[in-house]
């Protein structure tokens, strides 16, 4: 079996998704080639229980929770439905008067866009908790919300680190905000995991978000991680798999390989986010020494890591994002593309045309600015190569991008500069 590699040419894009790690891949195919749904009683059936059962172990053991906490899912995106659909309707159900759902403003669609649904279809009234220049949440908002509205509200999610900018959360201060007034606390942690600490317990979190396939293991498979004593209601109705609110067949295969990769990013982590922050520093000064009009969005890389035992830094490690006035980040993604290196805009398109980040906007910055976004991500096979041949690119691709938008007068439109 070969080694799994990044994308050919410089792949910045991890944040996107990351390759599978050998092991992973390997335990993937391992228990692929075994047949055994694990709801089944006879062998195979207790045979693909085992390792749906071993790995749940594993994973709490990986992320500081309890075998018994683990509710797997198909990845991220459905652990923030669960999370976000299910913990209102489980709090509705002890207390009607519970309508109130407070986001950040920049959590990923994953968390927002089933709360907005929840507000369209559900009567939940949502609050969007405002946030600083760098994407941190505004904690004296989120705190007069809960003073004015404690009793109605249903939860709080805020995610530990931002996808788009890679600011951290300050999630230990939410969750002591929030538990004063009974409410519970969601956090997508899907970008934090093996970049930074993440601990369940230790977090006070009464639910977590963790995906596969941005810590080495497959695609469509993760986990919300919640509580027994929190109230949830299923989102998937079936066979009462996963404490009868995640219904269907386990994907034992995917789960496998998902607790392997997750163990082995924890295991790697300290050296791991060191070799991201010295290379993710270089990135920096060099993309403002080819040009000095970008500007870093989020916080300012501090040394890595940051302080004492225990503090956190402001910033994943793997994350650099900038803004580059007058050129559009389409353009500049493809450009850099047909160079040979793999970036993202770091928001979605809506039907085909591209949109301002609302992360961005929700920082204040303008959203002429805002257009000209570029995401880079690093990851487990990143190397010092895959940064110089975008420093090498970069002048061109940033001057051909300027022109380009002079001509459509897309972004330079009104002045901005
Ligand atoms: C912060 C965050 N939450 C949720 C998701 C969705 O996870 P998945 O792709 O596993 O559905 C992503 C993926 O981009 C993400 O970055």
């Amino acid at each position: 079996m070969t080694t799994p590699e990044a994308p050919a040419g410089a792949y910045l894009d991890h944040a996107a998704t990351t390759p599978m790690s050998r092991a992973a891949l390997e335990a993937y195919v391992a228990e692929a080639g075994r047949a055994g749904n694990a709801s089944s009683l006879h062998s195979a059936g207790r045979a693909a229980r085992r390792a749906v059962e071993e790995s749940r172990e594993s994973v709490a053991a990986s992320l500081g929770a309890r075998p018994s906490e683990v509710i797997f899912t198909a990845g991220g995106t459905e652990a923030d439905n669960l999370a976000i659909k299910g913990i209102f309707w489980g709090r509705r159900r002890t207390d009607p008067r519970r309508t109130r759902v407070l986001v950040s403003a920049v959590e990923h669609h994953a968390v927002l866009d089933p709360a907005f649904w929840l507000a369209g279809h559900a009567g939940a009234e949502i609050v969007l908790l405002p946030v600083d220049g760098d994407g941190r949440v505004d904690l004296a908002a989120l705190r007069a919300e809960l003073v004015a509205h404690g009793d109605e509200v249903a939860l709080v999610s805020v995610m530990w680190a931002n996808n788009e900018v890679g600011t951290l959360q300050p999630v230990r201060d939410v969750v002591r905000l929030a538990h004063q007034h009974g409410v519970p606390v969601h956090t997508d942690a899907v970008q934090a995991v093996g970049q930074v600490e993440v601990d369940f317990a230790a977090s006070g979190v009464d639910a977590l978000t963790v995906t596969g396939h941005k810590l080495g293991g497959p695609l469509g498979v993760g986990a919300l991680l919640a509580r027994r004593d929190l109230p949830i209601e299923a989102v998937l109705h079936g066979g009462g798999q996963e404490r009868g609110v995640r219904s269907g067949t386990l994907d034992a295969p995917a789960i496998r390989a998902f607790a392997v990769a997750l163990a082995e990013a924890v295991a790697a982590r300290p050296e791991r986010a060191a070799t991201l922050a010295a290379l993710r520093d270089a990135l920096v000064a060099g993309v403002r020494a080819a040009d000095p009009e970008a500007v870093l969005r989020g916080p300012e890389p501090a040394p890595f890591p940051a302080g004492g035992p225990g503090e956190v830094p402001a910033r994943l490690p793997g994350n650099a994002h900038f803004t580059f006035p007058g050129a559009e980040g389409d353009s500049l993604l493809y450009l850099l593309d047909s160079a040979g290196v793999q970036a993202s805009t770091g928001s979605a398109c809506q039907a085909g045309v591209p949109q301002p980040s609302h992360v961005l906007l929700a920082m204040g910055v303008p959203e002429l600015d805002a257009r000209g976004a570029l995401r880079f991500t690093l990851g487990a096979t990143s190397t010092r190569d895959d940064v110089a041949r975008l420093l090498a690119a970069l002048p061109q691709v940033v001057e051909r991008a300027r022109a380009a938008g002079l001509v459509t007068g897309a972004v330079r439109a009104g002045g901005a500069a």
